[in-house]
């Protein structure tokens, strides 16, 4: 094998679909899925690679540091790619403390077993951390986040995700551990766990339950296709230079609004429905505490350097995204039953 690459997170949404790109792509690397199984973590995500052979999944908490040190000892990673976290930014609101222990804990966790296997000798090593554009705050009407953007998070959520960035390069500057990060935007496609806005859209339009907008409808979300996520992450892997950051977008800016207004009209065509029937679920809520307005990435950086830019466009992506929840009902059903039900109780009840 070239390679023994643990991904970390790997049963969930971005990670399941890193992982079939890697295990496809790459026949010569040891791929190993390390992930917890939360609520969204799913195995059945993973049913199409679960038996190659250059592919394993280790069940674990990268909270548990001696289960995550003696997982380096026994299988000697060279390279790490860092997905596990909690996502959830409503999520952090109610429980933020979750997020200090998996994502900033957790993280430093892995830096300390990567750095004391690795023990200074880093040829042929790299520590990559899969971050959010969320660090950078908020954006008025105008301007992008680079890369040079100084941080800003203004969720728990998203200042767990500062907070494990900073630990990232603090570990790369101290130690010399080589380290890569990247900030990439909002994510959609298949296999998202539908507390998340386009996937709870389309599940609620469904279920015919009203679809909750939060505060005016008017806030910007800049959308990526996860498999060019996934792609991005391939070639930032094997192409980006140690000690960089790298922001990765759609360049696909959209009010959240607009959003569901498409949603519902593509799965009006789609069920047969009169234009306008899923619309009318439409509700406005109370709006999120601390709610970020606007996020737009600048990924020139990514573009120019590494030749990277999304494969499909949003209308491709959208069309296929809805597809796949169409015809994987199971799926949803499977995830939104159990804790789902209490979840949305809790989170939707005032509103
Ligand atoms: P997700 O919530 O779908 O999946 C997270 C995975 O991590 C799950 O499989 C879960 O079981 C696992 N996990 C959680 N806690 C763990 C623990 N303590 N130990 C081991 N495994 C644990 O998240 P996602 O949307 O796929 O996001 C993956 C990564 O990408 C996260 O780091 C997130 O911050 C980042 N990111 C997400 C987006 C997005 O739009 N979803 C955008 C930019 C960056
Ligand atoms: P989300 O998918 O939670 O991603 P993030 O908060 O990380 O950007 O939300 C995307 C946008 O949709 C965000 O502006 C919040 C909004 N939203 C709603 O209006 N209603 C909802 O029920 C949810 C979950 C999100």
């Amino acid at each position: 094998m070239d390679k023994k690459v643990l991904i970390t997170g790997g049963a969930g949404f971005i990670g399941s679909h890193l992982i079939r790109l890697f295990v496809n792509k790459y026949p010569n690397y040891a791929i190993f899925n390390l992930d917890k199984l939360t609520y969204a973590g799913n195995l059945e995500n993973l049913k199409d690679v679960e038996n190659k052979s250059n592919y394993k999944f280790i069940k674990g908490d990268i909270n548990d540091a001696q289960f995550v040190n003696e997982l380096f000892l026994e299988h000697q990673f060279d390279s790490v790619i860092h997905l596990a976290a909690e996502s959830h930014v409503d999520r952090s609101i109610t429980d933020p403390l979750a997020f200090i222990y998996t994502n900033i804990i957790g993280t430093v966790n892995l830096l300390n077993a990567a750095k004391d296997i690795w023990n200074s000798k880093y040829e042929g090593k790299k520590f990559y951390h899969i971050s959010t554009d969320e660090v950078y705050g908020s954006l008025a009407e105008d301007g992008f986040f680079l890369e040079t953007t100084s941080y800003d998070p203004q969720s728990p959520y998203s200042a767990s995700k500062a907070s494990s960035d900073h630990f990232v390069r603090a570990y790369g500057n101290t130690y010399g551990i080589p380290v890569v990060v990247s900030n990439c935007s909002n994510n959609y496609g298949p296999n998202q766990f539908p507390e998340k806005l386009i996937p709870l859209i389309i599940h609620n339009i469904l279920h015919n339950k009203s679809l909750p907008i939060y505060g005016d409808g008017k806030y910007t979300r800049d959308w990526l296709w996860v498999k060019d996520h996934a792609m991005a992450i391939d070639t930032i892997f094997h192409q980006g230079k140690i000690g960089e950051t790298y922001n990765i977008g759609g360049f696909n800016e959209w009010k959240n609004i607009d959003i569901v207004l498409l949603i519902c009209k593509l799965l009006d065509e789609k069920l047969g429905n009169p234009s306008g029937t899923s619309a009318q679920l439409i509700t406005y809520v109370i709006d999120r505490p601390g709610h970020d307005r606007r996020y737009a990435i600048d990924a020139s950086k990514l573009k120019n350097e590494l030749n990277w830019t999304p494969s499909i466009t949003f209308e491709e992506g959208i069309e296929q995204t809805i597809s796949w929840y169409l015809d994987n009902q199971q799926w949803l059903d499977n995830v939104t039953s159990g804790d789902y039900l209490q979840y949305y109780q809790q989170q939707y009840q005032t509103k």
